[in-house]
């Protein structure tokens, strides 16, 4: 960026905050402005002279302001060149802040009833604008651009010859699946059993479609994740909420035969991790068994349990064909490839496939073909095993950190894996505040009582890991630091 193009004007405003050395206000405009996308990571920052002349400021407040930034790692030094925006600044981009920052307004509209159900979700914000410690992100930088575009060019050959002809999805795909789930999360299954969609949340939402009427009750984790409580009510369900323990999903007697489904997380409770035990897998699927009811598995990230391989699936102990098992690459390899998967006892094969043609149709053939190529050459399995790894060196690193600056105001959820964890925090803290404030500087961790439809919610914060490094995670740390200090 040239000094003609670099938009000084823009600073001249936010300079005038009161109390505060000029200094610091400088560092706090470019600061917001790196934050917002505006200045990209990358972008050249001006020289401290002519940037000190445009702003009428001396050249010492201007450096002084570079110096802060370069030793909170926004900014870069090159020798011989000048002063960039720091490439692991990883925030909202100009396009995701454009969407974040646009109200939502109130159609006026006449829509169904439906619409306005769905419309309930507005207020949550979905995970991609790659604030720092924003859960549910993967390590996008490590993965295997170069490998998966073989796998596309080599979808890209076969397409030609390869009509979709069954509802189900790709056969390759859904063979490389199959053998995947049995081998590695114990699932009863073969390819035919397996319908594709695009990501697991569609294919959730079509599962509730097909079990419930209006009315009919299903029980929901409490906490959960939003986008099953949002389906639910969508499909004006009769939610009954079953608080997650230290031994996960509580069923208790009294609440049984009242539901015809109940949606689950038996691998990692989402958001708070917990397990499932097995003396109460075995009580749900008696229940289920029993009652003729349905239970749904969403199986989101169970790869990533650091203390030992991953658990055996619901599904895998499931006798009485009960189960519907659903899954996603989201999580596994990245959000932006779209693809989920159910893996559907007998019965409802030929009904949920005529139904998926009729209300989705049939998912594009070349990103399942190349994800069954990946998987065919190995690329997946070596992907999960090397993410594993580094997902858990970087919890670790998360929790040294907390324990160093933030032990006085959290205490950890304890959880063997995932991408997140889990603090609550202690009496006298809003964690709808810390989040608000915390977004404001940057990191995108998640409110804890947001997860929880009753009044009664904890309070805490969820902080995603995986996608962060070392020198990203230092910093949020540092912010977050600052935020408790003030509160
Ligand atoms: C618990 C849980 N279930 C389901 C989903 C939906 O995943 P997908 O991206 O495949 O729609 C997510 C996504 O983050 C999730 O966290």
């Amino acid at each position: 960026m040239s000094k003609n193009e670099f938009p000084s004007e823009l600073f001249l405003p936010l300079l005038q905050e009161a109390n505060v050395p000029r200094y610091i206000a400088l560092f706090r405009a470019l600061r917001q402005s790196i934050i917002e996308g505006k200045l990209i990571a990358g972008a050249k920052l001006p020289a401290s002279r002519p940037l000190a002349q445009s702003l009428k400021l001396s050249r010492n407040t201007v450096k002084s302001a570079f110096e802060l930034l370069l030793a909170e790692g926004y900014i870069e030094t090159r020798r011989g060149s000048g002063s960039f925006v720091s490439d692991s600044v990883c925030v909202a981009g100009p396009t995701a802040n454009v969407i974040q920052n646009r109200p939502v307004t109130k159609s006026s509209a006449k829509l169904s009833n439906l619409a306005e159900r769905l419309n309930w979700q507005s207020h949550h914000k979905v995970p991609y604008a790659k604030y720092l410690l924003e859960p549910a992100i993967p390590a996008l930088a490590e993965f295997p651009w170069i490998k998966w575009q073989r796998a596309v060019n080599y979808a890209g050959r076969v397409m030609k010859h390869e009509m979709e002809s069954s509802g189900l999805g790709s056969l390759q795909l859904r063979v490389q699946i199959a053998s995947y789930l049995q081998v590695v999360r114990g699932v009863n299954c073969h390819e035919n059993n397996i319908l594709v969609f695009s990501g697991s949340q569609q294919a959730i939402y079509l599962s509730l479609q097909l079990l419930l009427d209006p009315g009919e009750s299903v029980f929901v984790e409490e906490p959960c994740y939003f986008g099953i409580d949002g389906a639910v009510n969508a499909i004006g369900a009769n939610k009954i909420l079953i608080d997650i323990d230290q031994q996960g999903f509580n069923l208790k007697e009294e609440k049984q035969h009242q539901a015809n489904l109940a949606v689950v997380t038996p691998s990692r409770n989402y958001p708070l991790g917990t397990t499932l035990s097995l003396q109460r897998r075995i009580a749900l699927l008696q229940w289920a068994k029993d009652s003729g009811s349905w239970i749904i598995e969403d199986d989101y990230d169970s790869e990533f349990r650091f203390d030992g391989p991953p658990l055996t699936s619901l599904q895998g102990l499931d006798s009485a064909q009960r189960v519907i098992y659903a899954g996603t690459f989201s999580r596994i390899l990245h959000p932006s490839i779209r693809i989920g998967y159910l893996v559907l006892p007998d019965q409802l094969v030929q009904p949920f496939s005529c139904a998926k043609a009729l209300m989705q149709g049939n998912v594009s053939i070349l990103p399942q073909l190349a994800l069954a190529q990946f998987m065919a050459a190995g690329h997946f399995s070596s992907h999960v095993r090397r993410m594993r790894k580094l997902y858990h060196g970087r919890r670790n690193l998360l929790q040294e950190l907390v324990a160093q600056y933030l032990c006085e105001y959290l205490t950890l959820v304890p959880s063997d894996g995932g991408m997140h964890c889990v603090y609550l925090l202690g009496a006298g803290y809003s964690d709808k505040v810390i989040c608000q404030r915390a977004r404001a500087l940057g990191v995108g961790i998640k409110n804890l009582s947001d997860y929880y439809s009753s009044d009664n919610k904890s309070q805490g914060i969820v902080i995603g890991f995986a996608g962060f490094n070392e020198q990203q995670q230092r910093r949020a740390i540092r912010a977050l630091e600052s935020i408790f200090s003030e509160y």
